[in-house]
């Protein structure tokens, strides 16, 4: 995958209705994007799909859905206002700001691909013959550069977990790391630069409250342990699940929809009992990387990346990646956070947040698994995994989305074959009766094999054509976006089969 088929996806995605930069009349703004009518349908299904996986198909796990605003003492209790921060550099001939651990990251990534380089050319020179393992062993310049990079992440991971930024600053300055843009190593101190965007609430001068736009939507989870304890009929271990936007001031926020200012969280936070977290973080583990893989994406798109440096709620955390045009990245997280933001909370605000368990019949501050997808990420993953040109028989090229089906933003486009002889009418007929259950289109204009492109182009799974043959014994075409195939079926069968091939079991169970 390269930056090129990333480019053509970003593209692909305004031109057909997907994403838009935000305010592109005034030239945009930065990190910021509006999903246009493709877009918001595919988001509502991905949405739906985590949803009704975590909320409906558990037992116990309830959702909610709390405000954006929140009391400011929550971010002091989370530890959102000393610590939620990235370290910043700037370089003084081009002005241009980065993140210094980024910067130090980068230069990793180019000695790891170096060592990539050794391994291609070994694997050419001895082919199929080549040990890789024995090679990325005992190669003495893999060796040297594997050294490399183990002596860089350790001073790396030193300074940040000490929050030691002269010792970030002399990382770079011994690696003699430039500016991509300038070219020079003209390179400021390392500042702390807080993530979270403040705002004001009331009106009169002087009497105003500082806020915060919420950085994570957990806290909301956090700080209504209580009231869903007392209201739900929720027994341990339980979950509280949310679905809701989050800000952060990100320095660099590039790659389209990946780094975003203003995105959407899908989090569950999972209570259980002390000393069983590890079983719960392993159960999650499983469960979420069960849901990504139930979309039919191949199996090596995803994997686990376990985090070397804990955050300081944590006890053990995970990353599944994704590969995106741009390599692996991270798509979700899944954290044991301990009792940190509830202990913490119950510090701050004075109130008990605790649980009566009435099986040990002990009272104790839960345990939390924390699962947290990004929505706009996993829209980007979708977009870049289904994003395929296929050159048919005839020599054409298609671009067609193969949207997951139970994702795709319309599920069912119906065409009269031509627009005269009653087929219009009949296809009508057959769009009224479909459009309470799916999410339908109906297109009479231009030649049938135009509008199965434009269907294509934006991943509708089936399309139903109505021709002559329907007025005479009511069957029609259902044509399959992948195969291409078209089968002949009786028009009454269509919301049967569509209700079976689109139906939640048949993707999750
Ligand atoms: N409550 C835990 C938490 O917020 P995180 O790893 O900072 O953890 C969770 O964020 C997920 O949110 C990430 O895996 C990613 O998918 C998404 N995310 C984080 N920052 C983002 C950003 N600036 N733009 C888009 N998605 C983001």
């Amino acid at each position: 995958m390269s930056e090129d088929l990333f480019k053509k996806i970003t593209s692909h995605a305004k031109e057909y209705g997907f994403v838009y930069p935000s305010s592109e009349i005034y030239d945009g703004l930065s990190a910021v994007y509006d999903y246009g009518p493709n877009g918001v349908l595919l988001k509502n299904n991905i949405k739906q799909y985590w949803w009704k996986a975590m909320v409906q198909l558990h037992e116990n796990i309830v959702g909610i859905d709390a405000a954006i605003f929140m009391h400011p003492t929550v971010w002091k209790a989370s530890g959102h206002t000393d610590a939620f921060n990235d370290p910043l550099i700037d370089n003084k001939d081009s002005k241009k700001r980065y993140r210094a651990d980024q910067l130090v990251e980068e230069h990793l990534a180019k000695i790891q691909a170096k060592i990539e380089k050794e391994v291609r050319k070994a694997r050419k020179r001895f082919g199929d013959a080549f040990d890789e393992a024995k090679f990325r062993a005992e190669h003495p310049r893999v060796q040297k550069y594997t050294a490399q990079i183990d002596e860089i992440s350790r001073k790396l991971n030193d300074a940040l977990a000490n929050n030691n930024l002269p010792a970030l600053k002399a990382l770079i300055d011994e690696l003699e790391i430039a500016d991509p843009v300038s070219g020079t190593r003209n390179w400021t101190d390392v500042k702390q630069f807080n993530l979270m965007f403040q705002t004001q609430l009331g009106a009169v001068a002087g009497s105003a409250q500082h806020l915060y736009l919420r950085p994570e939507t957990a806290q909301g989870i956090f700080v209504n342990f209580n009231n869903v304890l007392k209201t739900a009929r929720v027994k341990i271990p339980f979950g509280i699940a949310q679905i809701g936007k989050a800000f952060r001031n990100e320095i660099i926020a590039r790659q389209f929809i990946f780094r975003m200012r203003e995105f959407e969280q899908m989090e569950m936070q999972f209570f259980v009992r002390p000393g069983t977290e590890m079983e719960w973080y392993e159960n999650w583990k499983e469960k979420r990387m069960h849901w990504h893989r139930s979309l039919g994406f191949p199996a090596d798109f995803y994997r686990f990346k376990d985090h070397e440096q804990l955050a300081h709620y944590a006890n053990a955390a995970t990353d599944i990646e994704f590969r995106f045009p741009f390599g692996f990245k991270e798509l979700e997280g899944i954290h044991s956070r301990t009792d940190f933001d509830l202990r913490r909370h119950e510090e701050f605000s004075g109130r008990k947040m605790r649980y009566f368990d009435p099986e040990t019949r002990e009272t104790y501050i839960p345990y939390v698994i924390e699962t947290s997808i990004g929505l706009d990420r996993m829209f980007l993953a979708i977009l870049s995994a289904s994003y395929k040109e296929e050159t048919l028989d005839d020599g054409s090229v298609r671009t067609v989305l193969r949207i997951p089906a139970i994702l795709s933003p319309v599920k069912v486009a119906v065409l009269p074959l031509v627009k005269k002889d009653g087929l219009p009418e009949k296809a009508r007929e057959l769009f009224d009766r479909l459009k309470w259950d799916f999410q339908v289109q109906y297109d009479e204009k231009d030649a049938i094999g135009r509008r199965y492109r434009r269907q294509d182009a934006i991943g509708t799974p089936y399309a139903v054509t109505v021709d002559h043959q329907t007025l005479s014994d009511d069957t029609v075409t259902l044509r399959d976006r992948d195969t291409m195939q078209q089968e002949r079926i009786p028009a009454a069968e269509i919301p049967r089969i569509l209700n079976q091939r689109l139906h939640l079991k048949a993707w999750l169970d």
